[in-house]
């Protein structure tokens, strides 16, 4: 039987630092506490919890049992547990959509990368607002070395996904997770001890219900979707790794609250150092590679943590990326029998030309465009406001109306071994809510509701 020899999880907390580890990225840190600070603070993230509870727990283990149950790749696990093997192109449209994810997610880890070399070689220092501004743009848009941090993200990548999901994945979430929990609540601890810190933080916390309408709404449902990567096959892949005892509605509690309480940490970093420094805390990306060095500028020990900052944001993309690869290599690995190391290989060379499209992209040189956005924005849009939600009611629907019942009692109670008293309740939010819900956020991110104002 081929499925005796499949890749697994060698333990549970292994499984949850790896599905934590693709969770738990830039949308995090970067996105997150710059959301918040746009769209009124304390009930931002007061809306943001709630949509994980109701959307993100529903959606995330949706997957991991469609990949438990089935042990197969999206692909195979739609495919088999379906009597309409149609089933399988939701499958295949998770695997391209983290395919087009990593077109332009490696590019940004290497700028992350590339941040931690300009910090060991202390170049931050003695500039301002407006030549660290200088410093992103020529570096993002005039010259070519984001190419080459991209091509050793992918090299790293490739390294760790050829050692096998226990072995490498595994084995590397269990080391970097615990590490960057550590590395926040070091930066958290320092912020806070700067002058104007509360004000970051009433800033941030502080809820405002009058501005609370639908797009915020619903903006905080897409961001919530976003950072636990689901709506795309990668938890479905990594469900597939995970051992039969393993308690799968507590494993996806646990990977849910460590992406939210990761994002919710990352806003205590953010405020308090920005408004430590009068800055406007609502700077898009600038905010992270512009803003930030600045900040770092200027405080104490300021060297040593927009090291561990860019450290941080470099490994937090990093464990995000090496399940984009793993998704695609179990794919070629099952379906069309190559061989692991072959298949990371071939992909990461595919993914390769995708990536230098992209950031080539953003250079004023060329002039990549798909319609009116330039590729790396243009794989950004069709992923996210296409891809994940499509993929995200599917899934829904899928469990909810298309896969055997007994089934799926077996998985969430492991052949009844275990009582799962809050499965009914996840099991009705996903049939009904989810849907509706996603569907909302799909027409919204159309923008088709503005319409409407
Ligand atoms: N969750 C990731 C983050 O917060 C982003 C993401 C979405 C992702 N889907 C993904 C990462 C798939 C890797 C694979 O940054």
């Amino acid at each position: 039987m081929e499925q005796e020899n499949r890749a697994k999880f060698g333990s549970k907390i292994g499984m949850i630092a790896a599905a934590a580890g693709s969770a738990v990225g830039l949308g995090n840190i970067w996105k997150f506490p710059y959301m918040a600070g746009q769209n009124g603070g304390g009930s931002f993230l007061l809306i943001y919890i709630m949509s994980v509870i109701m959307l993100g727990i529903p959606v995330m283990l949706a997957e991991i049992l469609v990949g438990r149950s089935s042990q197969k790749n999206p692909v195979g696990a739609y495919g088999s547990l379906a009597k309409n093997k149609n089933w399988k192109w939701v499958g295949l449209m998770g695997i391209l959509c983290a395919f087009l994810i990593g077109g332009f997610y490696y590019v940004v880890a290497g700028w992350s990368l590339e941040y931690v070399f300009q910090a060991i070689i202390n170049s931050f220092e003695g500039q301002d607002a407006a030549s660290l501004d200088a410093m992103y743009t020529n570096f993002v848009s005039k010259s070519y070395t984001p190419i080459i941090w991209t091509l050793l993200v992918l090299g790293i990548n490739a390294f760790i996904v050829i050692k096998g999901v226990e072995k490498g994945i595994e084995r590397f979430s269990k080391i970097m997770m615990p590490l960057l929990i550590l590395i926040m609540l070091i930066l958290v601890i320092r912020v806070l001890l700067l002058e104007n810190a509360m004000e970051g933080i009433v800033f941030y916390l502080t809820p405002h219900f009058d501005t609370v309408n639908s797009e915020i709404i619903l903006s905080a449902l897409g961001q919530a979707f976003f950072s636990l990567s689901i709506g795309m096959g990668v938890m479905v892949t990594y469900g597939s790794y995970v051992g039969k005892t393993q308690n799968l509605v507590k494993s996806t509690s646990q990977i849910v609250f460590i992406d939210t309480f990761i994002a919710i940490i990352a806003g205590f970093i953010i405020f308090p150092a920005v408004f430590s420094l009068n800055i406007d805390p609502t700077g898009g990306p600038k905010l992270v590679f512009v803003t930030l060095p600045c900040v770092f500028n200027q405080m104490f020990g300021g060297y040593l943590f927009g090291l561990l900052f860019f450290v941080l944001l470099f490994l937090a993309a990093l464990t995000s990326t090496i399940s984009i690869m793993e998704v695609c290599t179990a794919f070629l690995v099952e379906n069309f029998k190559f061989e692991r190391k072959k298949a990371t290989l071939l992909l990461t060379f595919l993914t390769s030309i995708i990536c230098v499209l992209c950031a080539l992209s953003l250079n004023e040189n060329f002039h990549i465009y798909i319609g009116e956005l330039n590729f790396f924005d243009a794989l950004d849009y069709i992923t996210s406001k296409i891809f994940m939600p499509v993929g995200g009611i599917l899934v829904a629907l899928f469990v909810s109306f298309v896969m055997d019942k007994k089934r799926i009692q077996n998985e969430l109670t492991n052949h009844g071994t275990l009582k799962q008293t809050l499965a009914p309740y996840i099991l009705f939010l996903l049939k009904y809510f989810v849907p509706l819900a996603i569907f909302m956020i799909f027409l919204n991110e159309l923008g088709l509701f503005s319409y409407f104002k």
